[in-house]
């Protein structure tokens, strides 16, 4: 199972960045955290951080026959991109949007996501465990999708026999 981690603009920042909201942990030790996490669930995961928003849809599409799933934390586009939301309906691959903070009890502009329509989910609010959360709830969608497949080619060739 391959798993694409995406993260939006000024993620990079984070350690410096609003330490009130987002905490004193790195975008690195977020990464090196999930890594861990990921090898123990035997999930291979790749990292992709950008702040331009037609970077992160041209991984989006990359994603496409590659990976499995997206995680995708589209940060401030999440409230502005219809770009980035096209993309992920166009690569139709499950997908989950994360966020560090709760887009809910912050400013009204901050209230909806444009992106997260089109995602299977939306983790908002836990901290850095808003990704392990992510990753854990996007194999379990994974899981339920290998099996009906499984089903399916089992039942053609029963069909054949
Ligand atoms: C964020 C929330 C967004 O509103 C904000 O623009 C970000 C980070 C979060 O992870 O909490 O950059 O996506």
């Amino acid at each position: 199972m391959k798993i694409m981690i995406i993260q939006g603009p000024n993620l990079n920042m984070l350690g410096v960045r609003d330490p009130k909201i987002y905490g004193n942990i790195t975008l690195q030790t977020i990464h090196e955290n999930i890594q861990k996490h990921a090898e123990q669930m035997n999930i291979e995961v790749d990292f992709f951080q950008s702040n331009f928003e037609g970077e992160i849809v041209d991984k989006i599409q990359e994603c496409l026959g590659q990976y499995n799933g997206i995680i995708i934390n589209p940060a401030a586009y999440s409230h502005t991109s219809v770009a980035i939301r096209d993309a992920i309906s166009s690569v139709n691959l499950p997908t989950i949007e994360v966020h560090i903070s709760n887009i809910y009890t912050r400013e009204d502009f901050r209230h909806k996501s444009i992106t997260a329509a089109v995602c299977a989910g939306m983790i908002t609010g836990f901290g850095p465990m808003s990704y392990h959360l992510a990753l854990q709830g996007l194999s379990q969608i994974l899981g339920e999708i290998q099996a009906i497949q499984q089903a399916q080619a089992q039942a053609q060739t029963m069909q054949q026999n």
